[in-house]
């Protein structure tokens, strides 16, 4: 019998590797108790409201890298920039939540087809839009993100989960905020520079 190799390996072997399936040893949604000293309720509940913050965040960090690569006209270099320093914040969110998930012995959602059926934020056009479009949709998802935030800090604090209201507080909410004024100082009414006008 001849064997296909490549560099050696045998490639009727490696194809198997790559052919694995196994039942999962989580599902979504399950919770796996940790000795975090919260209850398994308690727990479930900060996932459950945690991945809607993540599908949320991919969404706008993804958002944000589109329009990073889409932007045109004359503040194309600075706006270029700026969404790509907002999607690489917003990636560090997203690892953070998405850790806060698995550290609440949860189950994080990770994949875009996920994500796409989670998500609150509308779906873009795939085409370009004009920057006072994107600035607009980009408010928008953060305003999004910032509602459930507060509101998810709010329950988590009340069920005695600090880690998780911490988190939201400390990180999601601040960096939102602060995202929000760089992107509405682009759309503000400015008077002229000129103190004569
Ligand atoms: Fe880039």
């Amino acid at each position: 019998m001849t064997t296909n190799t490549i560099d050696g390996h045998d490639m009727a072997r490696a194809i198997s590797f790559g052919d694995q399936h196994s039942a999962e040893i989580q599902p979504y949604g399950q919770v796996v108790p940790l000795p975090i000293g919260l209850s398994e309720a308690v727990c479930r509940e900060g996932v459950e409201q945690l991945n809607q913050l993540l599908a949320d965040t991919v969404t706008l960090r993804d958002l944000y890298k589109k329009h990073h690569w889409q932007v045109l006209g004359p503040t194309f270099y600075q706006l270029h920039l700026l969404f790509d320093k907002h999607s690489g914040e917003q990636s560090g969110l997203v690892d953070a939540i998405a850790e806060r998930i698995q550290a609440l012995g949860g189950v994080s959602l990770a994949m875009g087809g996920d994500i796409a059926e989670t998500t609150l934020i509308p779906r873009p056009p795939r085409g370009r839009e004009a920057v006072a479009a994107q600035i607009g949709r980009l408010l928008h998802a953060h305003e999004i993100v910032l509602k459930e935030a507060r509101t998810m800090a709010r329950l988590a604090a009340e069920r005695g989960d600090d880690g998780t209201n911490d988190m939201i507080v400390s990180d999601i909410i601040r960096a939102n905020e602060t995202q929000v004024w760089f992107l509405a100082e682009h759309v503000a009414e400015a008077p002229s520079t000129r103190a004569d006008q």
